[in-house]
């Protein structure tokens, strides 16, 4: 009975795209069926608020990355699939954190740093400018989450390490503090085979770039987006080099190794972007039709998501109560009787 446990967060402010299911979401879903491993995933939308303050957009993106999720065949009998901003106890915890978190740690955290960096650039006077603590705190609801399942393991991309390390830290503080092993350390798990996908423009594929590829778009738009990934001017006839080539890239993140390997001899023998653009945009969309047809019919339900997500959370909550009766215990804030 000694399930190793995952759970990794997924921040609600964006639409997900190819690069989201390729480094990310597949590999979860597959991780997420491994008999031996309890998976928890979660829409980290508390943390959508930090980045964002609309309210339509933050309510949209929940909406779409669940309904991607499980578009994607995610199996939410196996994995505990929830929203974070429907398990009271995470904010709760996240203040008893807090209480223990020393203000310099969060002072190094990367993501404030920069923000900080930013204002001293711009000549501000207040090197704190515009910053929310929100975003000062971000690092302390993080750890709340991991904290709160005693997660052994998080999937993260590289820019999160950071934080786990800060959940390390904090949870150590904690235990140290009132003396008992109340959390489990958890450890960063960056995989080094998931890919970083480039995007339409050859730098990697992110929102912040505007560069991106919906998973689900319509099949004409998926069409012209594919024709909009910059090559370069090689002509048909000349060979080409596929691994500085995004398209190639892109085929080869969904294609199988035979697949990949044909296409690579197509590139040697000089096939033309536009038969190139045509093939990925054919591969893709065949691969993307039956889960886009899936997800065009949850997006229709809500009232299916939000039931997949009320269970969910009821299943999380089972958990969180019990643990945060013993947290409110030790810290000095149990019933009296
Ligand atoms: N901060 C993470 C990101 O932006 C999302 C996240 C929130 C998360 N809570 C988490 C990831 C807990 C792993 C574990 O990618």
């Amino acid at each position: 009975m000694s399930q190793t446990r995952v759970l990794t967060g997924i921040t609600t402010t964006g639409t997900p795209h190819l690069g989201n299911y390729v480094g990310a979401i597949k590999p979860a879903i597959e991780a997420s069926q491994d008999p031996s491993v309890q998976s928890f995933y979660f829409l980290a939308d508390f943390h959508a608020l930090i980045k964002c303050q609309d309210p339509k957009r933050v309510q949209q993106s929940r909406l779409e990355i669940a309904a991607t999720w499980l578009a994607l065949g995610l199996d939410t009998d196996n994995a505990i699939f929830y929203r974070q901003s429907d398990i009271p106890e995470i904010p709760e915890l996240t203040w008893l954190l807090s209480c223990v978190c020393a203000k310099g740690l969060m002072n190094r955290a990367h993501a404030y740093k920069a923000a900080v960096a930013e204002n001293e650039e711009a000549g501000n006077q207040d090197p704190d400018k515009g910053i929310t603590m929100g975003l000062f705190g971000y690092p302390v609801l993080m750890a709340a989450d991991i904290l709160m399942f005693n997660a052994h393991k998080v999937p993260v991309g590289r820019d999160q390490i950071q934080h786990i390390e800060m959940a390390r830290d904090i949870a150590g503080r904690f235990n140290h503090l009132y003396k008992g092993e109340y959390f489990t350390l958890p450890t960063a798990v960056v995989d080094e085979k998931s890919q970083v996908l480039g995007g339409l423009d050859g730098r990697k594929m992110s929102k912040s770039y505007n560069n991106t590829i919906p998973l689900f778009v319509g099949e004409k738009k998926l069409q012209k987006l594919v024709r909009k990934i910059k090559t370069n001017s090689l002509e048909p006839g000349e060979p080409k080099d596929p691994d500085s080539c995004t398209l190639f890239q892109i085929y080869a993140a969904f294609a199988s190794d035979e697949e990949t390997a044909a296409m690579r001899r197509q590139y040697a023998e000089g096939i033309g972007w536009g038969d190139a653009k045509n093939q990925v945009f054919e591969y893709l969309n065949a691969h993307l039709e039956a889960p886009r047809e899936r997800y065009n019919a949850l997006m229709e339900d809500p009232g299916h998501i939000e039931a997949v997500l009320q269970r969910g959370a009821e299943r999380a909550r089972e958990e969180t109560a019990v643990t945060m009766d013993t947290l409110r215990a030790t810290v000095g804030l149990g019933r009296f009787s």
